[in-house]
């Protein structure tokens, strides 16, 4: 089939990478025209595993294409997929302004019957909003389904190709029909697709992301409390998770919930309840107790260290969590704010996010070019995202270059035997020997 992908954001550029594996013919369309031509030219402009080498294929294979013209795609394909951004607005709701904008221009541009796929994380009610405004453009016929993206950054390829299940909201046998085909290189294979009408579809996204974030902070609960009683959290969450009511997954507790997703989902859901009259309780605590739980180490390190002026302050990990670039709404960015506005000097090491770091902190920090650097001279190492390499590290090392032996661990990654072995003190979260 030929497909049209509009936006090339992290959702849109994975989803048609992977739709043009599944063998479709994916003409990716963007308004930024650096960005087209940087793909043209075969250049992957985020950081993501797998996503290189899936892309190179389909370009090679002459099935992947880009343009900034809307209107040459849709020459050639009439299923065009929505991949926009809807960043939240000031009072916390989500901007739908990039996707009505194209909605608008689909509809001057049709010349035949044409399916909108809604990928985009939108609003419950969003689908009915497009539908009617291109009906206000059009003679033709056409119809809009939600098809929400469920794939994490980092693991995202492995997501789209091998997702727990594909969800279709519509109202019409064609557009289900058209879904069904795209779709059918998975559903073959034995992925799930399930079927219901738009708004259900739209509520399932939010609702989904929401649970999740609202799992993770329950265990941030959970593992705050061990620490007041002298519970050990791994165990508990080890006799949670076995339950499989409650799954052992999303149930590690760390520095809260960040990135692009959650916080956003999270407020969007809590705003468009307001909208009717329905008050998501559960959600404005879990949005007040995960802000709060990114800084929670910094009040131990300044107990530890008798203050934090003029103290040199390491930090392993600036991305909000490990096998991405990406820094939205990460916990170290507000570590790095309070050790700074407490007057303490900051070096900090990740491997990929640095650079995204330095656009906002630009010279206030020392950015290490490797995680022994890092840590020279440090009065105590914060780790803040569960990058692989952070796993297993030289505790000689650590012991040689710091100058105190002091692991403000966020995400939990050691042993406390071994670095109670090592001489370290060692703060992890909600943990006890
Ligand atoms: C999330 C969802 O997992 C995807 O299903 C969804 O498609 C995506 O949002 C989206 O809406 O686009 P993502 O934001 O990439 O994906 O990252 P996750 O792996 O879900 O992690 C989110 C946050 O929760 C991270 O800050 C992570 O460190 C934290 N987390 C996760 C925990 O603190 N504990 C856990 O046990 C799991």
């Amino acid at each position: 089939m030929n497909i049209t992908i509009v936006g090339t954001g992290y959702v849109g550029l994975v989803s048609g990478t992977c739709l043009a594996d599944l063998g479709h013919s994916v003409h990716c369309v963007d308004i930024n025209r650096e960005k087209v031509e940087m793909m043209q030219k075969g250049k992957v402009p985020i950081y993501e595993p797998q996503l290189e080498e899936v892309f190179l294929r389909n370009i090679k294979g002459g099935r992947l294409f880009f343009t900034t013209e809307l209107k040459e795609a849709m020459k050639v394909s009439n299923v065009i997929f929505l991949a926009l951004p809807t960043p939240p607005g000031e009072d916390g709701s989500a901007d739908l302004s990039y996707v009505l904008n194209v909605a608008e221009q689909i509809g001057d541009l049709m010349t035949e019957y044409t399916l909108i796929v809604n990928k985009s994380t939108v609003p419950v009610g969003t689908s009915e909003k497009v539908k009617n405004l291109i009906q206000t453009k059009t003679k033709f016929p056409f119809d809009v389904v939600s098809n929400p993206e469920f794939l994490r950054e980092g693991y995202a390829v492995e997501d789209f190709m091998k997702p727990e299940r594909v969800i279709v909201g519509g109202s019409s046998q064609r557009a289900f029909e058209i879904m069904d085909r795209i779709y059918l290189p998975l559903t073959n294979a034995g992925i799930k697709m399930i079927k219901m009408d738009e708004k259900s579809s739209e509520l399932t996204k939010y609702a989904s992301n929401s649970f999740l974030a609202t799992k993770i902070t329950f265990m941030n609960e959970v593992a705050n409390y061990c620490e007041k009683v002298g519970a050990d959290v791994d165990k508990v969450r080890f006799g949670m998770g076995s339950d499989e009511r409650i799954g052992n997954r999303f149930l590690f507790p760390g520095l809260g919930y960040g990135g692009s997703c959650f916080p956003k989902d999270v407020k969007a859901l809590i705003k468009s309840g307001k909208e009717v009259g329905h008050n998501f309780q559960i959600l404005e605590s879990v949005e007040k107790i995960n802000q709060k739980q990114k800084t929670i180490l910094i009040p131990e390190v300044e107990k530890y260290l008798g203050g934090l002026e003029g103290k040199n302050i390491a930090i392993w990990g600036l991305a909000f969590k490990e096998n991405t670039d990406d820094i939205r709404e990460a916990p170290s960015l507000e570590i790095i704010e309070q050790l700074l506005e407490k007057g303490a000097k900051v070096t900090a090491y990740d491997s990929i996010a640095s650079d995204n770091v330095k656009k906002i902190w630009k010279n206030k920090i020392t950015y290490a070019d490797n995680m022994y650097d890092c840590i020279e001279g440090a009065d105590a190492l914060i780790i803040a995202t569960e990058w692989g390499e952070f796993r297993n590290p030289h505790f000689n090392i650590l012991k040689e270059k710091m100058k105190n032996r002091a692991i403000f661990d966020g995400r939990n990654l050691y042993d406390l035997n071994e670095l109670a072995f090592h001489g370290f003190y060692y703060k992890s979260i909600g943990r006890k020997l």
